[in-house]
């Protein structure tokens, strides 16, 4: 599958201030241009942490589309609630949580979809997504999700928009903790892109395969 990571940040690589306010670190153009990546992917993925802080309905907006990808929240608790924009929006197009609890009542009729799962880690729940017909996922944070999918080697895209401003060592990390040792153990990716939009700059890199030579955008 082909699964991308999709992070607006800071210069210093930070996706929220220390209190969890990020709207909007990037302007317009960028947040645009998530609008067209997201309508690019069968599916888009946030951890229950993001909608907690943020309440994002993460439809496609300011492009037109004929399907709405599916939208999907790890959710390992069944935290999201019946006045989440996400559960608030099933007539815009499907939504999906992956959870170690059964569906709730409430949940259940606003039409969203609660795939039990026997655990929550990333493997297990791109297998579910996989099943259901996924082929293609963005994954838009945050950090904590986007760490365990880093660490199980599962991303093969980053689309990276930078913002032009600093935030600071107290401000949210793109990536939780990787514990990685050695220099050696970091991943290696391949710039194949690089654009100005408006103040920002968006990077796209993919992963490299063993005995892959990259030429650098
Ligand atoms: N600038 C940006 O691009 C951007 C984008 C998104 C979010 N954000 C910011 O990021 C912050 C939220 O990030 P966060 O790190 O606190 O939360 P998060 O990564 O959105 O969610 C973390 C939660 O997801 C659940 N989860 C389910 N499956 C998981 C898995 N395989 N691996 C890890 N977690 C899994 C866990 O909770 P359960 O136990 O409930 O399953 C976990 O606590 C907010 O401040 C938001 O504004 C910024």
């Amino acid at each position: 599958m082909r699964i991308t990571l999709k992070c607006a940040t800071s210069l210093d690589g930070r996706i929220a201030l220390a209190n969890g306010d990020s709207r909007w670190i990037t302007g317009p153009d960028a947040r645009k241009q998530g609008h067209h990546l997201r309508a690019a992917h069968d599916a888009v993925l946030v951890g229950s942490g993001t909608v907690m802080a943020d309440d994002p309905l993460l439809t496609v907006r300011e492009v037109k589309v004929e399907r709405q990808p599916v939208r999907v929240v790890a959710d390992g608790r069944l935290r999201l609630r019946p006045d989440h924009k996400l559960a608030q929006s099933t007539d815009q197009g499907p939504v999906w949580v992956l959870s170690l609890a059964q569906t709730r009542p409430e949940l259940h009729d606003l039409g969203l979809e609660v795939i039990t799962l026997p655990d929550m880690t990333p493997d297990q729940q791109i297998r579910a997504l996989q099943d259901k017909g996924i082929t293609s996922l963005m994954i838009e944070g945050g950090g904590t999700l986007v760490a365990s999918y880093l660490k199980a080697g599962l991303i093969t895209h980053i689309e990276w928009f930078r913002a032009p401003i600093i935030l600071g060592g107290d401000g949210r990390p793109a990536f939780g903790d990787l514990s990685l040792s050695a220099l050696s153990e970091a991943q290696v990716w391949c710039r194949t892109a690089m654009t100005s939009l408006g103040e920002d700059l968006w990077e796209r890199y993919e992963r490299l395969e063993e005995g892959d030579e990259c030429l650098p955008a």
